[in-house]
């Protein structure tokens, strides 16, 4: 039977890629955005869209009538921002949880999938380590803090007010779609963006922290089980591949070779409380979601490549206000070097 499915943020990258399935499977999606990232034409056709703001009580109120599965994919995702600008890294991360939930519980939606984050782990991978479920949320940045925050608020709520929840934790999805001027976080379509406009790309520390990179078009079959399956409800599970675990080294040699760009990239002091090594255990995914990845990382970058090029290579858009700044803040965003 057709569903109604709201997902906030829909004009942002994943919950776009989101919106384009749940509408194949023939329910009806509505949604909002308050256009702090994502594109407007991102938005696919058949959404009911509304330029709503998600920490908007009294309008979620409104737009979440008659709805049966909330996607709750608006965030502020800056992770690496979120310890110069907390303030608006937690309005848009935890304070749109609170509004858009509680606007949930009013109009009886059945299930609520939150997209949270692997900033839920912090430093516990240890070298070469894996980030998996069973471990304790100890996240180090106020991203993190925010999205575990709302992890807890959500199981509070969901227990004091009978809904179903699920905990998506995305491990750097990529993929078409993805702002790419945004010069604050989405490493593989910044420097996708740089070289073609003839630029090295900039890396943080030496370039060896190691991430688990996840094609779109992998992450989102198991985000649509969690909104849709019976045995998905009350997990939380990580969403990327545990097959390649590659360092941001490998990422800028892989998009040179692919545009056959001369690379010497220019290496940069780290952020603070960057995290070395975040990998992705996919051993749950696999279990309960039925997880396989398709796509390899070069092709995925591959196709990330010909969107962008697509779409022509542009300028970065310094749009979020750095609220904190002194000699901690990364040169690169206080004299706008990207
Ligand atoms: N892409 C990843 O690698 C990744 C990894 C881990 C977690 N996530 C999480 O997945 C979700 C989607 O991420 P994404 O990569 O698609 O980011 P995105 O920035 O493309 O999408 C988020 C969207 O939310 C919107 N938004 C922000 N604040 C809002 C508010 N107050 N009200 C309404 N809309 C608001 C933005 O305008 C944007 O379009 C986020 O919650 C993010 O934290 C993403």
């Amino acid at each position: 039977m057709a569903s109604h499915v709201f997902i906030t943020g829909v004009a942002g990258f994943l919950g776009s890629h989101v919106a384009d399935r749940v509408l194949a499977l023939g329910h009806r999606v509505s949604g909002c955005d308050n256009m702090l990232g994502g594109y407007r034409d991102n938005v696919p056709d058949g959404v009911e869209f509304d330029e709503t703001d998600a920490r908007d009580f009294e309008k979620m109120k409104k737009a979440l009538a008659g709805v049966d599965v909330l996607y709750h994919c608006a965030a502020a995702p800056h992770e690496g921002l979120s310890v110069f600008s907390p303030n608006l890294i937690t309005q848009h991360t935890y304070n749109s949880t609170v509004a858009t939930v509680a606007a949930a519980v009013l109009n009886d939606v059945k299930r609520v999938v939150f997209c949270s984050s692997m900033a839920r782990y912090g430093h516990q991978g240890g070298e070469g380590g894996v980030f998996s479920e069973d471990m304790p949320a100890r996240p180090v940045d106020p991203y993190g803090v925010a999205k575990y925050a709302s992890e807890m608020y959500i199981e509070i709520m969901a227990r004091s007010h009978g809904f179903e929840f699920a905990h998506a934790v995305p491990h750097n999805i990529f993929g078409p779609r993805q702002k790419y001027d945004d010069p604050y976080r989405n490493v593989v379509s910044i420097m996708i963006n740089r070289m073609l406009q003839g630029k090295q790309p900039i890396i943080y520390g030496d370039g060896e922290q190691k991430r688990s990179f996840t094609f779109v078009a992998d992450a989102i079959q198991p985000l649509e089980k969690l909104g849709f399956e019976k045995h998905a409800a009350g997990h939380t599970v990580n969403i990327g591949p545990d097959e390649e675990f590659v360092t941001v080294n490998h990422i800028a040699r892989t998009i040179a070779d692919i545009l056959n760009f001369k690379l010497q990239p220019i290496y940069v002091p780290p952020r603070p409380q960057e995290v070395k090594y975040a990998g992705c255990s996919a051993e749950k995914a696999r279990s309960l979601l039925g997880y396989k990845t398709t796509v390899s990382l070069k092709d995925g970058i591959a196709e990330t490549v010909s969107w962008i090029q697509a779409r022509g290579p542009k300028p970065f858009e310094y749009h979020l206000p750095l609220e904190i700044v002194n000699d901690k803040t990364p040169d690169t965003w206080k004299s706008r070097l990207i």
